[in-house]
């Protein structure tokens, strides 16, 4: 939902940056927060403690990557994955796994996680990913309508997620090759991959 024309931007003084190691908490509190929201039908997927120490280590992988929006005193949002891996545990050489995007609960429908999502796919050929892949809950219109209308699509992949008490479904994008930095002469070769 846009807002009305003439109206003060309600996303104004929200900044976007890349993620840093030290916002692993505050990335945990925020997913706590919108989650808690979020399944208010249903348990909290995980304990904040265990959510905490799940962020302690995933921060420090070499394939993650994350966008944060903030404002002052709290972050407003986050995008953020790693490397996917197989069922049988294998890395899927140039794919990444989106693992979270979450909204402080009062800013939801304002844009916000449509910018991040944005903002994170126009990255990703530059951070060396040529595709990526979720899972969201059936339920979860919200995030459905957000993943179609930016260029994601339904593998048909289907499965029960026992915790989340619902079906959860496989989402895949194919990304464009990297582009030429900014700021590059026309034809100079796009930036070397530093992610996967
Ligand atoms: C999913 C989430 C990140 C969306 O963030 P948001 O800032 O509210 O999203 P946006 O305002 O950018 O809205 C995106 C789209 O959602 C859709 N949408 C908004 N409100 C909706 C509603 N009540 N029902 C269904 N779709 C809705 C609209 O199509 C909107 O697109 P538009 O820009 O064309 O209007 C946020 O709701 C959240 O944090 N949820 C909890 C965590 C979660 O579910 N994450 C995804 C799990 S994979």
């Amino acid at each position: 939902m846009r807002p009305p024309q003439g109206s003060r931007d309600p996303l104004a003084g929200i900044l976007l940056r890349r993620a840093v190691v030290g916002d692993a908490k505050a990335i945990a509190l925020l997913i706590d927060r919108a989650d808690a929201r979020y399944f208010g039908l249903v348990p909290p997927l995980l304990a904040s403690a265990e959510r905490l120490a799940r962020w302690g280590r995933l921060v420090r992988e070499p394939s993650w990557w994350a966008f944060v929006a903030t404002e002052p005193g709290r972050l407003a949002g986050v995008v953020s994955g790693t490397a996917a891996v197989t069922e049988d545990g294998r890395r899927e050489a140039g794919v990444t796994h989106l693992d979270s995007l979450a909204v402080e609960p009062e800013r939801w429908g304002l844009g916000l996680g449509r910018r991040l999502l944005v903002t994170a796919l126009a990255a990703m050929p530059a951070l060396g990913w040529r595709g990526a892949e979720l899972w969201t809950q059936e339920p979860n219109a919200r995030a459905r309508a957000l993943y179609h209308s930016t260029g994601w699509r339904q593998t048909g992949a289907r499965r029960w997620h026992p915790v989340a008490g619902c079906h959860i479904l496989e989402y895949t994008i194919t990304l464009p090759p990297p582009g030429p930095q900014p700021g590059a002469p026309p034809g100079a070769p796009p930036a070397a991959p530093s992610g996967p």
